[in-house]
């Protein structure tokens, strides 16, 4: 598969076959998580890969009182942000994340963010805080969100090209509708 090939037929996936992934995909991920850009070449950003299934069966419910999709996922990818190592840490985890994303595609497997920053449970207590208590993360690794990862267990549509915004791309200068 070529990249616009990645790109066109990546969505949201949120059923997962039960089957684990494999070591040497789980390996690929890995290395194209690690190549993204980030700001000064900072990398300011940790990793926690979850397979365990008890661990993503407790970090589905990170943001509601009941279980998320995350909970049939075979891989957690949970982003963290060094906000000691860069200001602007959303930013290059939000990039590192979407390389997950379109490395998932790319592997054959189905993926999905799911936004941690910001977010709370039912009871007022952020996510953040949960899930640094499940994991162990030290106070300076924010969390910015969780893919989930696992082989698809839906198929959906690549969007049409009738379905895209080309009215909110302009050239040269901005343009009314
Ligand atoms: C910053 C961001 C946060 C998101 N948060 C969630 C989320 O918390 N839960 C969820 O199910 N999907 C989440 N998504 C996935 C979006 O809902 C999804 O990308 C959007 O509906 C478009 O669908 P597509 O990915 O299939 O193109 C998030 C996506 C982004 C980029």
């Amino acid at each position: 598969m070529d990249f616009f090939e990645v790109v066109e037929q990546r969505r949201s996936i949120r059923k997962y076959e039960g089957r684990p992934i494999e070591e040497e995909k789980v390996e690929k991920l890995v290395d194209a998580i690690l190549r993204a850009p980030s700001s000064r070449g900072s990398r300011p950003w940790e990793f926690v890969l979850v397979t365990d299934s008890d661990t993503i069966h407790k970090l589905a419910y990170a943001r509601s009182d009941q279980p998320s999709f995350l909970k049939d996922a075979a891989l957690a990818v949970v982003v963290c942000g060094d906000e000691r190592a860069s200001d602007i840490w959303m930013e290059n985890t939000s990039i590192a994340s979407t390389y997950v994303l379109l490395a998932a595609q790319a592997l054959g497997l189905g993926a999905c963010w799911i936004q941690m920053r910001k977010r709370k449970q039912p009871s007022g207590r952020s996510s953040e805080a949960y899930v640094q208590e499940i994991l162990g993360l030290p106070e300076h690794l924010r969390l910015q969100a969780i893919i989930a990862v696992g082989y698809p267990a839906e198929e959906k549509q690549p969007y049409r090209d009738e379905e895209l915004d080309f009215h909110k791309v302009h050239r040269e200068k901005y343009t009314r509708a």
